[in-house]
């Protein structure tokens, strides 16, 4: 190996070491297989020989907890397992929830594949803006937690499912935490429903004590016999091999260039098998692919063999299938991902994995009110699981990009849940639109913090989505509620309506909900400012937005185009997707679309009357763009991607930030400070911007 690795003692994964099994892995497992050899890798899988048990589990207990590594079949298997013991009979669902939309879709058309059917019809999936299932066939239905907690609108007690496993758990997520708090107040009231948590790690214990419930308080309206109430719990025994860990042995300075220099270093040194690389986003890991593709176009020629993928959720569907496709022989396949393959999906064929440390985390401090997300180290917990996926097939490698003596002095043992780190705006919503009003004393698994609610319940009101009591506003907080938006694009969505200029502002929305729309290419930033110069206008990003959803209407919604323009035709289609189903949404509400004509004025008060919080006002002579937020005073930048970087307007108003060396809005407008007041007066009574902007 090269100069940076020193091997490491420690030994994560359960050891257990089988050569006989060990290549069976190798079989395709692409669309061309057999349906016997896709039978008989499943009778392969580790939770195989629980099936029984775990149907027993289902049978007898209210909830089941099932703790397995990741790739041992819980995922895949066990709806299939329930399907054929008759829990989808009569017309009822089982569901399976996933914290990732990418997972969702993965999982659920390798079951369809499995399942010999067809995907959208007896195998199905919903994710936010997209429902593949047909009501009346669909049997299995995977679905985010999210979703199945709008679900619950409509339908509050979940009556089309009989089981229901929240997977995944480990992870924590903000929706996952809501779901599990809602789905024990369901049991409750419905005793033939059936929960299995299951995930890769868990503290079974705890989940156990959370879902255990006195059978006194069950209220049974059905003539079904009350399950046993005290959860039963398995763990799935996997067949890990030995990973070696290995450490850098000074801490890296730039864990992009690292990334590359070992990935290159195991290919020059190291057997065949496969790569997964742990980065952090989209912009690393295609920052990566792209150091690596230049590499190997270099004239040595020195890493042709290699196939350089990016995973990241947002990947479009084809690029995902490359992904879990068999890798050609005499090539190496290198996927550089971010945690979604930590424990959501699993790659066949990876003997190495290389991890920096960190991924992508929501941070919230609701001191300041501020969210952002940021590229945060990583846990022990998580560390482990990355290593564990280089011992799936043989005894395999762990490259770490951090000492050995950071690992066990400095990093955090386990996560902290996301209900812990996150903004409560969009959490407040959907409690209290599912009727439930205190939310402090809500049943849950760890309770946010009184802060950070206040603050939440500070800024709904603001809004005009929650009125002085606290509940939800009509109409605007249903209409809220019911978008499935993020609460202030709804707010400026449902204010565009009334101010004549929904027809733009509908557009806006659908461009922010999907990761962005451009193409950023390291090393042609030249061409691609200059291709979004071509759009962009003074008002902002918005505004900007609306410029190049015209011309890719105009150009026939041509791919050749957004090439040329550098602009994600994926990212179009979904935009041009998401609009036609908000559309929907507002007719159902009874509004109407309605254009300003080009009153861009108009249009960013609409923006505002959703974003005020979200304002900042540039220092004054400031060299290097620094602006303050209006309420927190806190440093923000505009981020190099907006058509304002540089430009630097005195006030502006933000969609998101980014927290990476600085903190960066994204998505920015130019803005009147007097519309701030006039939108939001009492946000902004106490302190109001500087005087001198007027
Ligand atoms: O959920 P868990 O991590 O326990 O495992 P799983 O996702 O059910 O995966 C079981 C097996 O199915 C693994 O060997 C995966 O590689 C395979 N699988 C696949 O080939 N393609 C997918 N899209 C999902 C799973
Ligand atoms: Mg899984």
């Amino acid at each position: 190996m090269s100069k940076y690795w020193k091997p490491g003692s420690e030994r994560p994964t359960p050891v257990l070491v089988d050569d006989e099994e060990g290549g069976v892995l190798f079989v395709s497992t692409s669309s061309s297989s057999s349906s016997s050899q896709l039978e008989r890798l499943r009778q392969r899988l580790p939770v195989y020989k629980y099936r029984d048990a775990i149907l027993y589990l289902v049978e007898n207990h209210a909830t089941t907890i099932i703790v397995g590594e990741t790739g041992s079949g819980k995922t895949t298997q066990i709806p299939q397992y329930l399907k054929e013991a008759g829990w989808a009979e009569g017309g009822r669902v089982i569901a399976c929830t996933q914290p990732r939309r990418l997972a969702v879709q993965s999982v659920a058309s390798r079951v369809a594949e499995e399942m010999g059917v067809t995907l959208g019809e007896e195998v199905g999936y919903a994710i936010r803006f997209e429902d593949q299932t047909k009501p009346g066939l669909t049997m299995v239905k995977f679905l985010t937690d999210g979703v199945l907690i709008r679900e619950m609108m409509d339908d509050p007690l979940l009556t089309k499912y009989s089981v229901i496993m929240v997977d995944e758990a480990h992870e924590r997520s903000l929706s996952t935490d809501i779901l599990l708090g809602l789905l024990k107040k369901i049991q409750r009231r419905r005793p033939d429903l059936r929960l299995i948590i299951s995930s890769a790690t868990i503290e079974a214990k705890s989940m156990a004590s959370f879902f255990h419930t006195r059978k006194k308080n069950i209220r049974n309206d059905t003539i079904d016999p009350v399950p046993n109430q005290e959860p039963g719990i398995l763990s799935v025994e996997g067949k890990g091999y030995t990973v070696e860990i290995h450490y850098v042995e000074e801490p890296v300075s730039d864990y992009l260039q690292a990334t590359v220099e070992t990935v290159l270093s195991i290919h020059d040194n190291e057997g065949p098998g496969d790569v997964l690389v742990f980065l952090t986003g989209q912009d690393d890991i295609e920052a990566a692919v792209k150091m690596l593709t230049d590499e190997y176009n270099h004239p040595r020629g020195r890493s042709s063999d290699l196939l350089v993928l990016p995973l990241y959720s947002g990947l479009p569907r084809s690029d995902q299938d490359l992904i879990f496709a068999p890798t050609p022989r005499g090539k190496r396949k290198v996927v550089i991902s971010t945690n979604i393959a930590e424990t959501s999906l699993t790659l066949e064929g990876v003997v190495y994995v290389v991890d920096s440390g960190f991924s992508k985390q929501k941070f919230y401090n609701p001191i300041s009110d501020i969210e952002s997300l940021v590229t945060a180290p990583i846990s022990k917990a998580s560390a482990r699981q990355r290593a564990g996926r280089a011992g799936r097939l043989r005894p395999g490698k762990c490259f770490r990009l951090y000492t050995e003596e950071y690992y066990l002095k400095d990093m955090p043992s386990e996560g902290i849940p996301e209900m812990q780190r996150s903004n409560l705006v969009s959490c407040i919503i959907q409690m209290k639109a599912l009727g439930i009003d205190n939310i402090l004393g809500f049943d849950w698994l760890s309770s946010p913090s009184a802060e950070a609610m206040v603050r939440a319940l500070e800024v709904l009101y603001s809004l005009g989505i929650l009125d002085g009591d606290a509940k939800l506003t009509s109409p605007l907080g249903f209409q809220v509620a019911e978008l499935p938006l993020e609460p202030m694009v709804s707010k400026m969505l449902l204010s565009s309506c009334e101010m004549g200029c929904s027809e733009e502002v509908v557009t806006i929305a659908a461009v922010l909900s999907v990761q962005s729309i451009w193409v950023s290419m390291r090393g042609v930033q030249k061409e691609f400012d200059e291709a979004k110069l071509r759009f962009a206008v003074a008002e902002g990003d918005h505004v900007t937005y609306l410029n190049v959803y015209k011309g890719f209407l105009k150009s026939g919604k041509s791919s050749q185009w957004c090439y040329r323009n550098f602009i994600n035709y994926q990212a179009m289609k979904k935009v041009i997707d998401i609009r036609e189903q908000l559309v929907r949404f507002l007719k159902r509400l009874g509004l109407t679309l309605k254009s300003c004509e080009g009153d861009l004025k108009m249009l960013r008060k609409a923006i505002i009357s959703g974003f005020f919080a979200h304002a900042c006002q540039l220092e004054e002579y400031s060299p290097n763009g620094m602006y303050k937020m209006l309420r927190s005073s806190q440093e923000v930048y505009i981020h190099p991607s907006s058509v304002l970087f540089r430009v630097n307007p005195k006030c502006v108003v933000y969609h998101s930030l980014v927290l990476t060396d600085k903190q960066y809005m994204r998505n920015v407008i130019a803005v009147d400070p007097a519309w701030l007041i006039e939108a939001a007066p009492h946000f902004y009574q106490i302190r109001k911007p500087n005087p001198a902007l007027f």
